[in-house]
């Protein structure tokens, strides 16, 4: 289906040599298809549900580029959808296949491209193939998971693991299944298997439903947990990393993901994904640094790397971060911009748990204008644009099944918290399902000001301060196809960059403390004058002239551009 609105033409050109695509000067906006609207009245949200807020998305709304969904496909949920039974459909949870490609329909016509998260390291266990494997060893489908003879057995003549790997919801990686009489092993939990890469019929099967997808429409991929495809050949246990509070934490996870077939794999996807034009790809690194976030940035093809997610507010932890994904990444390779997603804690929370609620808006807005200027495509998380905040669950309601499991000590424990259904309007069930209907968690408390009806009144809302910044940022091309240089400031408190593409730059400057400042900044600037004509607040601050000092209100960020 080819778009009628082409995002791209808002600024085709190159941010170096090589001709810029949608993906590297667009935005990305994530959808947790269980909460953005529930058409069906079953409580959780589904596709119709997304159909009927297109517009909110559109041109004449957020005007993001791209729509991202969580899985769609059919799943037992115990991993809420990233445990899949068939990866070719979707799932009568979320709408039909004809529902998909309506959506697919909408969405282009409204220039947004869809992008699916493909779930390729693990299947559910009630998955065709795991259900063929574990019962038929010699059958075809016998080698598609990582199945092993124990090492041996306890003094109690129980079989142990083949190696010492672990499953990051706790616990052994490893369990024992009675009828195979074999261990098999998963990253995750029990119910989510791990495929056998090293059978080459895994990654065929895999292309395959790669090109049924595109055969529909669709114009991109997440590739979820895509540095543990490959494991060690002869499974070798991990070493030591020394004492830590985590079990996982306490090995060097060299053997039980990132190998170099990795790389065999994603120059093969990429090649049937260049094989049409304009389809994206970005993988999640899973647990790994942005240096190897980076070394696996090939061409075309996006990582997200979690550093900038896990920096407290403060110019310090921002400045770092920002400049060690600079380096790690250098002027060839494009970054990913992330603040969240729906395995964190929602920024409005956390980045504001410091100065306390009273400033919550006014970090969200400060931090969507870092998210959108700097150099990378920026991946939102729905109701990041309303400043929305965790929800609280206790622990005997969590739902999240791994939360469930391992509890207040785990990495990711709990998160039900940035999952919380969105708040539309402020009437009942905040407009996310039809009234009278449980929604699948609760609302945020504050969802009856807290919603899209009441931001999109308010021009000083976070929301509409999004709506702004998305606008500026893809009118200005130097923020989204230029070079960053941080620019020093003689206040602590304050960060400022540079992004330039050709002989055109654009200015940030961010205030991260509750406080104004007045500061100024270094010579790089050069001698002309700056106007401000976007940030946090409505009104721009003054011109900064060549004596380059700055003032900036509490939590004020600006963009500005050279006059003249
Ligand atoms: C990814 C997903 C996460 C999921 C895990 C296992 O990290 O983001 O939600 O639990 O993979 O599939």
């Amino acid at each position: 289906m080819p778009l009628s609105h082409d995002p791209s033409s808002l600024s085709p050109e190159p941010a170096h040599a090589a001709a810029a695509d949608w993906w590297q000067t667009g935005v990305v906006y994530q959808i947790y298809p269980r909460s953005f609207a529930d058409a069906s009245g079953d409580g959780v949200g589904d596709l119709p549900g997304i159909i009927a807020h297109l517009d909110y998305l559109g041109p004449d709304g957020l005007a993001i580029d791209a729509i991202w969904l969580s899985p769609i496909y059919p799943s037992p949920g115990r991993d809420l959808g990233y445990d899949v039974a068939d990866h070719t459909t979707v799932d009568p949870l979320f709408g039909t296949m004809a529902d998909f490609d309506r959506l697919v329909e909408g969405a282009h016509r409204r220039g947004i491209r869809v992008i699916l998260d493909l779930v390729m390291n693990h299947t559910s266990d009630q998955h065709a193939w795991f259900q063929e494997s574990r019962t038929d060893p010699s059958g075809p489908y016998g080698d598609w998971y990582l199945w092993r003879d124990p090492a041996g057995l306890d003094s109690r003549g129980r079989p142990q693991p083949p190696n010492n790997w672990l499953s990051f919801f706790g616990g052994s990686g490893w369990t024992w299944d009675e009828g195979r009489r074999q261990f098999y092993f998963h990253t995750f939990l029990a119910e989510q298997p791990d495929l056998n890469w090293r059978n080459p019929a895994v990654p065929d099967v895999q292309m395959d439903m790669v090109r049924g997808w595109l055969d529909r429409g669709v114009d991109g991929f997440r590739l979820d947990v895509f540095n543990v495809f490959y494991k060690d050949a002869a499974l070798r246990s991990n070493p030591s990393a020394g004492s830590h509070r985590q079990a996982w934490d306490r090995q060097l996870h060299i053997r039980d993901k990132d190998q170099p077939e990795l790389e065999e794999f994603l120059a093969r996807f990429r090649a049937e994904l260049d094989s049409r034009p304009g389809r994206m790809s970005v993988g999640e690194l899973f647990s790994g640094t942005t240096e190897r976030a980076a070394s696996l940035t090939v061409p075309r093809h996006l990582v997200f790397d979690f550093m900038l997610l896990q920096q407290p507010w403060s110019a310090a932890a921002f400045g770092a971060a920002i400049d060690r994904i600079e380096r790690a990444f250098g002027p060839d390779r494009w970054p990913a911009i992330v603040l969240s997603n729906h395995d964190q804690p929602r920024p409005a929370s956390r980045l504001s748990k410091d100065l306390g609620e009273a400033h919550r808006d006014a970090v969200a807005k400060a931090a969507a204008v870092v998210e959108l200027t700097l150099r990378g495509t920026p991946f939102l998380y729905y109701g990041e644009e309303l400043g929305l905040g965790d929800i609280d669950v206790p622990r005997d309601e969590a739902i999240d099944p791994p939360a469930r499991r391992v509890g207040p000590e785990f990495r990711w424990w709990n998160r039900d918290g940035c999952r919380s259904p969105m708040p539309w309007t402020d009437g009942p069930n905040a407009g996310c399902a039809p009234p009278g209907v449980r929604t699948w968690l609760p609302l945020v408390p504050d969802a009856r000001t807290r919603n899209v009806a009441s931001q999109t009144a308010d021009p000083d809302s976070v929301l509409s301060t999004e709506r702004r910044l998305l606008r500026t940022r893809a009118r200005l091309r130097p923020l989204h196809a230029g070079s960053l240089e941080r620019i020093p400031a003689d206040d602590p408190d304050v960060l400022a960059w540079l992004r330039a593409a050709g002989d055109e730059r654009v200015l940030i400057v961010v205030n991260f403390a509750p406080r104004p400042v007045q500061t100024v900044l270094g010579s790089a600037l050069g001698g002309t004058t700056w106007t401000p004509v976007d940030g946090t607040h409505r009104e721009p601050g003054p011109a900064i002239g060549p004596e380059r000092r700055v003032f900036l209100r509490p939590l004020e960020a600006l963009i500005a551009t050279e006059a003249g």
